[in-house]
């Protein structure tokens, strides 16, 4: 049997109903005016719209995760500064008569094809939304790490709305998509717009940070995964009553040194308050950790939740000399060179 490709379908009422967060007169969708910036028109930009969309959209890492209190809601308050790096979730949209999904590449076998898959949700949100018919074949190729803490199942929930909206020839501004993208997830925002910003609330709410230059890293991912709840319920359990009070001010050097390109003063200033409880949940990532800084990286930490470590080097060369070194230590499943930012979720043609 092919445990790397999922598929599950079912028709146009089911495909709705099935999934929780839909809009219903006790529960609407607001969304703020579209803006001039970056509309995703279909038939309006493009004259021969296709019955095929292929979105690609990158993974996220926290160069800056700093954790307040737990929220009436159950969610934490954050300052982060998030970085899009050039490892990609691809997925294809078909016109279809009915809802269809399927889920190819590493880590597929282990996430459901139906509606509790996040892409599945933003697909029927934004159909509701638009008031059309819920009718595609999704396909997600899965290049980012699956509970890897770097956001993947938000990527594909931001690129099954890039693409939905192209494919149903929904003209909605980036303002439009992004208020439907806040509802689904704390991530899913930025992996619409990628490239380098500062999230406040519980993730969701981006200013565009500047950057100067590319930024390379060396991730290293893990046998297995940790789920985000867990890492935060951890964090509650470590702190007891006492959380700190967040401000912009700490996320401020980090944010110099990306807009001068400061690799050494980047790399001293990293933080994630989501690396101790990702380190009790796998004690094996110290060893990781370790190795990437006896080898040479400026630094070196756990990415968001976990259990991805990233380091920091100063270049491309630097980049994929550490990968291989660290492959050879055998402290973790797999290597790989990044480098941000990138663009968020887009359609390639
Ligand atoms: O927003 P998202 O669905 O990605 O969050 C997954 C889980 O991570 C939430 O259910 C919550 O337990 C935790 N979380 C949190 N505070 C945040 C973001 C996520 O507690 N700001």
């Amino acid at each position: 049997m092919d445990t790397s490709r999922r598929r599950h379908r079912v028709d146009h009422g089911r495909a709705t109903d099935a999934v929780g967060r839909n809009p219903s007169p006790g529960n609407p969708i607001s969304l703020p005016a579209g803006d001039a910036e970056g509309e995703i028109r279909g038939a309006g930009r493009w004259p021969l719209v296709s019955d095929m969309v292929r979105v690609r959209v990158p993974a996220k890492v926290n160069l800056h995760l700093r954790v307040g209190a737990r929220r009436r809601d159950g969610f934490h308050d954050l300052v982060t500064v998030y970085l899009a790096v050039d490892l990609f979730d691809e997925l294809i949209a078909l016109a279809a008569d009915d809802f269809a999904m399927s889920i190819e590449g590493e880590g597929a076998g282990s996430l459901p094809a139906d509606p509790n898959n996040l892409a599945w949700q933003a697909a029927s949100l934004l159909a509701t939304h638009a008031g059309v018919p819920p009718a595609a074949r999704l396909t997600i190729r899965k290049g980012i790490p699956v509970a890897g803490g770097l956001a993947g199942g938000s990527a594909d929930a931001a690129a099954a709305l890039v693409a939905c909206a192209e494919l149903w020839r929904i003209g909605a501004s980036r303002s439009e998509l992004a208020a439907i993208a806040a509802q689904l997830g704390s991530d899913v925002p930025f992996a619409l717009t990628g490239g380098c910003a500062v999230g406040t609330g519980r993730g969701e709410l981006l200013s565009p940070a500047m950057t100067s230059g590319e930024f390379h890293l060396v991730l290293a991912f893990a046998d297995h995964g940790i789920a985000t709840p867990e890492a935060y319920r951890i964090l509650d359990r470590m702190r007891g009553d006492i959380a700190p009070t967040l401000d912009l001010n700490g996320s401020r050097v980090v944010l110099d040194a990306l807009r001068h390109n400061d690799v050494p003063q980047l790399a001293a200033a990293l933080v994630n308050d989501l690396q101790r409880p990702a380190l009790s949940l796998s004690p094996g990532l110290q060893r990781t950790l370790s190795a990437g800084r006896e080898l040479g990286a400026l630094a070196a930490m756990v990415s968001g939740s976990g259990p991805t470590c990233l380091f920091l080097v100063d270049s491309a060369t630097g980049a994929t000399r550490l990968a291989a070194a660290l492959a050879a230590e055998g402290v973790c499943r797999r290597t790989r060179v990044v480098k941000g930012p990138v663009p968020g979720a887009r359609l390639v043609r």
